[in-house]
C-alpha cells in the first residue's frame, strides 16, 4: 500500500471512537450510563490500519513516528484518535497499573485482559504486547506458546521481548510461526538485577555489543527494535546501520521512533522522572483538582443540581 493511503497523524475525531458516546444497545440519543467503547459512527471514514510494513516504509522515507504505552480502553481509544500509529501494552503495566515495584512480578494472566481491552478499543494503530519476565526466556517453544496466547486471546498484532543476540532463537521461531517480533536492547528492565540496576548501557567498549545485539535481532527477523537508555551517538549509528526501525527511550533524537510510558508523558505519575521523560500535561494536577472540587460541591450541597436529577 502506498503511504499516501494512510491518514496522517491527527485524524479527524469524527472517524474514530471517542469516550462516552452511545454504546451498542442504546438509542443514538441516549448516553451509555457508565461509558463503553462506542462503535464507529455511521458514515465514518474508513481508517487504514497501520501494519508492520508501514514502519519499514516510514524508515525508508525518513519519517519519524511514536509509540505510546496503553493499558486500558479509554487511553487506547484516545491515542488511536490522536493518530498514534503504534500502541504498546508494556510489562510496565506492572508499575503503572498493578502497583508492583518493578516489571518482574507481572504475569501473562495479568497482562492479557489489558491487551484485550486495548485491541477492542483500537481501530487504526498497530498493537504490540510485551511478553513478561519468565514467559519466553526458557526456550523458543515457550516464547511461541506465550506469543500465541497474546495473539489468539488478546488479538495482539506484534509481541515484544527483551534481549539481543541471546534471543535470536526465540525471534527466529516466532517469525517462522507468523508472529512479528519487536526486540528490546540496551537497558532491559527484566534483567535489572543482572545489569546491576537502572544503568545506561552501551557506553565505551559496550557500544560494540549493543551494535552486535541490534544486528543479531535484525538478522533473526525482528521487525523493529527498542533501544532503552543508551548513548545517543551509538543509537544513531545503529539506526543508520539497521534496515528495521529503531524505537528510542532515552536513546537520543536519531532513532526512527520514540516511545514513552503514557503516565509519564501525561504527568499522571508524580515525583522524580527519568531524564528521558518529557511531561506534556499535568494529569495528576487535573485529577486532583477535579476530585477535590467534586467532594467540595457534594459537601456544599451544590452537586447534584436539578439538571443532574430526575423529576417525579
Ligand atoms: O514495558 C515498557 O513500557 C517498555 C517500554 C519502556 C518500551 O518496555
Amino acid at each position: 500500500m502506498a503511504d499516501a493511503d494512510l491518514p496522517s497523524s491527527g485524524l479527524p475525531s469524527s472517524g474514530l471512537p471517542s469516550t462516552g458516546l452511545p454504546s451498542s444497545g442504546l438509542a443514538p440519543e441516549e448516553t451509555a450510563p457508565y461509558g463503553g467503547t462506542p462503535p464507529a459512527p455511521t458514515g465514518a471514514p474508513e481508517i487504514k490500519k497501520v501494519r508492520t510494513h508501514h514502519l519499514r516504509q516510514w524508515k525508508a522515507e525518513g519519517r519519524k513516528w511514536v509509540m505510546l504505552t496503553t493499558y486500558d480502553q479509554y487511553s487506547a481509544a484516545t491515542f488511536d484518535e490522536a493518530g498514534i500509529p503504534v500502541l504498546f501494552i508494556g510489562d510496565s503495566a506492572a508499575n503503572n497499573v498493578f502497583g508492583y515495584r518493578s516489571s518482574l512480578p507481572v504475569t501473562v494472566d495479568e497482562l492479557l485482559p489489558l491487551v484485550k481491552a486495548v485491541t477492542r478499543s483500537t481501530r487504526r494503530a498497530l498493537v504490540v504486547a510485551d511478553l513478561p519476565f519468565g514467559s519466553y526466556q526458557r526456550s523458543p517453544e515457550q516464547a511461541f506458546d506465550t506469543a500465541v496466547r497474546f495473539m489468539k486471546e488478546g488479538e495482539a498484532e506484534v509481541v515484544k521481548l527483551e534481549g539481543g543476540a541471546e534471543m535470536a532463537p526465540q525471534i527466529e521461531l516466532l517469525n517462522r510461526g507468523g508472529v512479528p517480533v519487536m526486540a528490546h536492547i540496551g537497558f532491559t528492565p527484566q534483567s535489572e538485577h543482572n545489569l546491576g540496576g537502572y544503568r545506561i548501557q552501551g557506553r565505551g567498549d559496550a557500544a560494540k555489543k549493543l551494535m552486535d545485539d541490534a544486528l543479531a535481532v535484525q538478522e533473526a527477523g525482528a521487525m523493529s527494535v527498542v533501544m532503552e537508555m543508551v548513548p545517543a551517538g551509538i543509537a544513531g549509528e545503529i539506526t543508520a546501520t539497521l534496515d528495521i526501525p529503531t524505537i528510542g527511550i532515552g536513546a537520543g533524537v536519531d532513532c526512527d521512533a520514540q516511545v514513552l510510558v503514557w503516565q509519564d508523558m501525561l504527568g499522571l505519575r508524580t515525583g522524580r522522572a527519568p531524564r528521558f521523560v518529557k511531561r506534556y500535561a499535568d494529569l495528576h494536577g487535573i485529577m486532583l483538582g477535579a476530585a477535590q472540587q467534586f467532594a467540595a460541591e457534594v459537601e456544599g450541597g451544590i452537586f447534584p443540581g436539578p439538571e443532574h436529577s430526575f423529576e417525579d
